[in-house]
């Protein structure tokens, strides 16, 4: 089912793993039905594939809870050209907020906070104990000074590589490449059969490829070094951008079919390419839309050089200064905190609860990547994503960008870095 521009969401039928998730771990204090009335708009770019099953297994969810109100999502499709938050700051800078609407937890957020948009969720936060129940790692990244801004309902994995059994099999390569040289020698046995040994999708999905091997050659604490402005005139900085470039020479990078991450994933799942640099996000579609078995038709490992080490995003929702239906739009911001929200939502969208209460029994019926991606979160170490908004604003964001976008033309990894110097200056900085 498609969600056009506006179409009511409430009452569609609950979808896939979300039904058979839904209604597990009954916790939090939400209102019983009949709840808010009246009329609800979120913006929210999960408009196509999984990402749209996991919005609607959320909404099913509320559904039970507020059955009277009328829910619709004011974005556009998230194919569409161009960054999806666009439209989202054209109408919070011209007073036209939605009722609520997804973000990232961290820098991303904290600058939607700086001028004013944001109400802030304090009495939601007491009101629902959230503090003890969302991973101290993650609060900060949920608060401006001493307040609560948004509510996660999720937690994603940057740094995966998913693979094609089959195709890895033809080419003996390996699943999970200990270091990113032992990739490249992978991929280079996958070109030999003539498949394309790295599907990398458009846009933003370049800039993911390369955080994950910047975080390879830097580790966790360089990671951490660059995004205070530290470290990008470094070796290691220059060893990383030779690195990308040389798997971008083993990848599909110039066909134009590639718009979408969806895209890239299609041709790993549908046995056309050997690897993928992705976030989580694939798993749903491998698993819910491909309707591929987990270790049969597609593999995953952490992004060689990256085990123990979990790059993270948060998925939240926040609730706009001046937004026109507050008392329902708090309703799904407790629906989006809550377990069985929690729960409902991630088993579609291939993410993990944010939530610490996840009950045995629940975590069982996850699929092996879940209770994979699980046993990483607790374990690992933690980083924030710079793609997705944890590590650094907009304003930066963007200068990378511009250097990428620089780079995928001349592919000289010494002009990238000092592009990437500048990019690190005092002016993007928070
Ligand atoms: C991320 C978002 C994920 C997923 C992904 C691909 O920014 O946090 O939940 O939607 O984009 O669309």
């Amino acid at each position: 089912m498609t969600i056009r521009r506006r179409e009511l969401l409430l009452g569609v039928p609950a979808v896939g793993a979300a039904t058979l998730l839904a209604g597990y771990g009954r916790a939090g204090a939400r209102a019983p039905g009949p709840g808010p009335t009246g009329q609800l708009e979120l913006y929210s770019w999960w408009t196509d594939g999984p990402e749209q099953n996991g919005l609607l297994a959320l909404l099913t969810e509320f559904k039970g809870r507020a059955p009277l109100l009328s829910c619709y999502n004011g974005a556009r499709s998230s194919r569409a050209a161009g960054r999806p938050q666009a439209e989202l700051e054209r109408r919070l800078a011209a007073g036209d907020p939605p009722d609520t609407f997804q973000c990232h937890a961290g820098a991303e957020l904290a600058e939607l906070v700086a001028p004013g948009r944001l109400a802030d969720l304090d009495q939601l936060y007491r009101r629902q104990g959230w503090a003890e129940q969302f991973p101290a790692a993650l609060l900060p990244q949920l608060r401006s000074g001493d307040s609560y801004y948004c509510v996660p309902v999720d937690i994603h994995r940057a740094n995966v590589l998913w693979s094609s059994p089959a195709v890895l099999e033809r080419a003996g390569a390996d699943p999970a490449p200990v270091s990113i040289a032992a990739l490249l020698e992978n991929l280079r046995r996958v070109a030999r059969t003539g498949l394309v040994p790295l599907a990398v999708g458009g846009s933003w999905c370049r800039k993911h490829l390369l955080e994950t091997v910047l975080l390879a050659e830097v580790g966790p604490e360089g990671w951490a070094a660059l995004w205070s402005g530290e470290g990008w005139g470094a070796p290691r900085v220059a060893a990383a951008l030779r690195d990308f470039r040389d798997l971008l020479a083993l990848s599909n990078l110039a066909d134009p079919a590639m718009l979408g991450w969806e895209d890239a994933t299609a041709l790993v799942g549908g046995g056309r390419a050997g690897y993928q640099v992705m976030g989580d996000w694939a798993e749903g579609f491998l698993r819910g839309t491909l309707g591929l078995r987990p270790r049969v038709g597609f593999e995953w490992a952490a992004v060689p050089g990256t085990a123990g080490v979990f790059q993270y995003l948060s998925d939240a929702f926040a609730l706009p200064a001046g937004a026109r239906h507050r008392e329902a739009a708090l309703a799904w911001l407790a629906e989006c905190g809550s377990l069985d929200g929690q729960v409902a939502f991630n088993g579609a969208k291939g993410a993990i609860p944010a939530r610490l209460d996840l009950p045995e029994q629940t975590r069982a019926l996850f699929g092996p990547y879940a209770r994979w991606s699980l046993d990483e979160w607790r374990g690992g170490r933690i980083v924030g994503s710079l793609t997705h908004g944890v590590v650094a604003p907009t304003a930066w964001n963007a200068r990378i960008d511009t250097a990428l976008a620089d780079f995928l033309a001349h592919r000289d990894p010494g002009r990238f870095q000092a592009a990437l110097v500048t990019a690190a200056g005092p002016a993007t900085r928070p």
